[in-house]
């Protein structure tokens, strides 16, 4: 087990977004999460990465904070913002600080191997805001890399990206697949059948089924209610 919620249930004051929610992700595992807007999936990597606290029952995560990478979900951000690439994959080190502020050089180098990783080779100095969504998406996953995780959480990395970015995302991720714990939120379920061994349906409670069996869930009304 790496990630465990017993019973759990969250509110942000008087919304309650999960209820009395028990799920347990094994070691290596490549989970799916799907569900409607609203229905918690957000809140639920929030919970993961220790950023919220369940208002009742209980998280336990066995792998160090350190070694989780996060991929945040975007929705708009300041395309003026004045950071390169490379700077932003560099923050995914912040945890190697040193006490002067300096980052071991070493950093550098895994920042530009990575970059290359994902398809990003030669973008190192291009402002973030001037990226394509999908090269955006692609930098934050090398970021979220640079911590070297045992388990990966990605929220919605290919939601509003062109295709071809989206598959070099889900064949990216399949290269990582049993090395790292991966936990994907993602509206594509066609990748989902094609590439995850095991789905989370979040929707206020969470009911967990075989990829194969998304369809007829989503055919019966489960998932859009
Ligand atoms: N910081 C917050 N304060 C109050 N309500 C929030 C906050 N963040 C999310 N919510 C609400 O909690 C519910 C679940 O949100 P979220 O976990 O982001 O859903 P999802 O990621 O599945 O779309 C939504 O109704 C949302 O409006
Ligand atoms: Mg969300």
């Amino acid at each position: 087990m790496v990630i465990k919620f017993k019973n759990l249930s969250f509110s942000y004051g008087t919304v309650d977004v999960l209820k009395d929610v028990s799920i347990e992700v094994k070691p290596g595992e490549y989970i799916g999460i799907i569900g409607p807007n609203g229905g918690g999936k957000t809140t639920a990597l929030k919970l993961i990465l220790g950023f919220l606290s369940p208002n009742k029952g209980s998280v336990e995560i066995d792998v160090p904070q350190t070694k989780i990478g996060y991929v945040p979900q975007i929705n708009a951000y300041d395309k003026e913002f004045p950071i390169s690439v490379l700077e932003i994959v560099l923050t995914g080190s912040l945890s190697k600080l040193k006490w002067w502020g300096g980052l071991p050089p070493t950093e550098k180098t895994r920042a530009k191997e990575l970059l290359k990783e994902v398809g990003c080779e030669g973008l190192e100095n291009r402002p973030f805001g001037t990226l394509s969504g999908g090269q955006a998406q692609k930098v934050l996953i090398a970021r979220a890399l640079m911590c070297d995780p045992e388990a990966l959480l990605l929220d919605e990395p290919t939601a509003n990206i062109d295709a071809e970015s989206e598959q070099a995302i889900f064949s990216y991720l399949k290269t990582l697949q049993g090395k790292k714990t991966i936990l994907i939120v993602t509206h594509n379920f066609e990748a989902i059948i094609k590439n995850v061994e095991r789905v989370l349906c979040f929707q206020h409670v969470v009911s967990s089924m075989k990829p194969e069996e998304v369809c007829k869930h989503f055919a019966i009304g489960m998932y859009h209610g």
